[in-house]
């Protein structure tokens, strides 16, 4: 077995003023492991996805990226360190509007020198990298440098995934993204975010309430096996 990107150990975690949303004793993302997590809505997800992206911080344990422990750095290290190894497709997908398709996609490579050498030694230039992403993400040419939000929600989302694949970061996150699509629309959306992530490397994991997307990924999981604070499901 490859060794793991991502350790999480003895987690816990509270939004303030409310009982114990998360507590994982194990959990681990296999190096290019595709991972398909699953919950009800309000189970924790995005909270998780937080947590691992560094956004929020653990009341206690270990959350480990690439042997670093991302509890032991400040919040600007932390910052610095998930844009340089995370790409994040956020459930409301979070574009700047009064950005160019393009110019969003190119966003990460502005924070991260990583991400942006990385996107020069594959595709020349991180402007063509964005322009490389979007086409085989199925966007076409014309919708380059038009706003962000004069986009459909489809075509939001490949933007979104596109941004959240430049300068191939370790590990790819994404939180529920085909929500806004049809069946057909999602298997295909999925087979390109799998094909970019194995051409670079990257984990995915990826959260949905949407079982039927789980045989399509390596692994799948019930964020109830992991969570000790999760509710029976007959008190959900
Ligand atoms: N910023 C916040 N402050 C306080 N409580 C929060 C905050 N964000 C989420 N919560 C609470 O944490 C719980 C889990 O929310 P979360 O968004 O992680 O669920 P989810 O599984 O992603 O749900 P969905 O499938 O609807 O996206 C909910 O009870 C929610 O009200
Ligand atoms: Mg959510």
């Amino acid at each position: 077995m490859t060794a793991p990107l991502l350790t999480l150990s003895d987690l816990g975690f509270a939004w303030p003023g409310h009982a114990e949303l998360l507590d994982i004793p194990a959990f681990h993302l296999a190096q290019g492991e595709t991972l398909f997590l699953k919950g009800p809505s309000g189970s924790g997800k995005t909270t998780l996805l937080g947590l691992l992206g560094g956004v929020q911080k653990p009341s206690r344990g270990s959350i480990a990226l690439l042997g670093q422990e991302l509890t032991s750095l400040s919040a600007g290290a932390r910052d610095h360190f998930r844009v340089d190894h995370t790409g994040y497709i956020f459930q409301q997908f979070n574009l700047l509007p009064f950005l160019s398709v393009r110019e969003n996609v190119e966003l990460p490579c502005h924070f991260s020198k990583l991400r942006s050498s990385r996107a020069k030694q594959r595709h020349g230039s991180v402007h063509q990298a964005a322009g490389a992403l979007l086409a085989h993400l199925g966007l076409k040419d014309e919708l380059l440098e038009r706003r962000a939000d004069a986009l459909s929600i489809g075509q939001q989302q490949r933007v979104a995934a596109a941004r959240a694949l430049i300068g191939q970061p370790e590990l790819v996150i994404a939180d529920e993204p085909t929500s806004a699509l049809d069946a057909d629309a999602r298997e295909a959306f999925l087979q390109l975010l799998f094909a970019e992530c194995r051409e670079a490397g990257s984990s995915l994991l990826f959260v949905s309430h949407d079982q039927s997307l789980a045989p399509l990924f390596d692994r799948h999981l019930s964020l109830a096996e992991l969570n000790r604070a999760a509710k029976p499901a007959a008190e959900v």
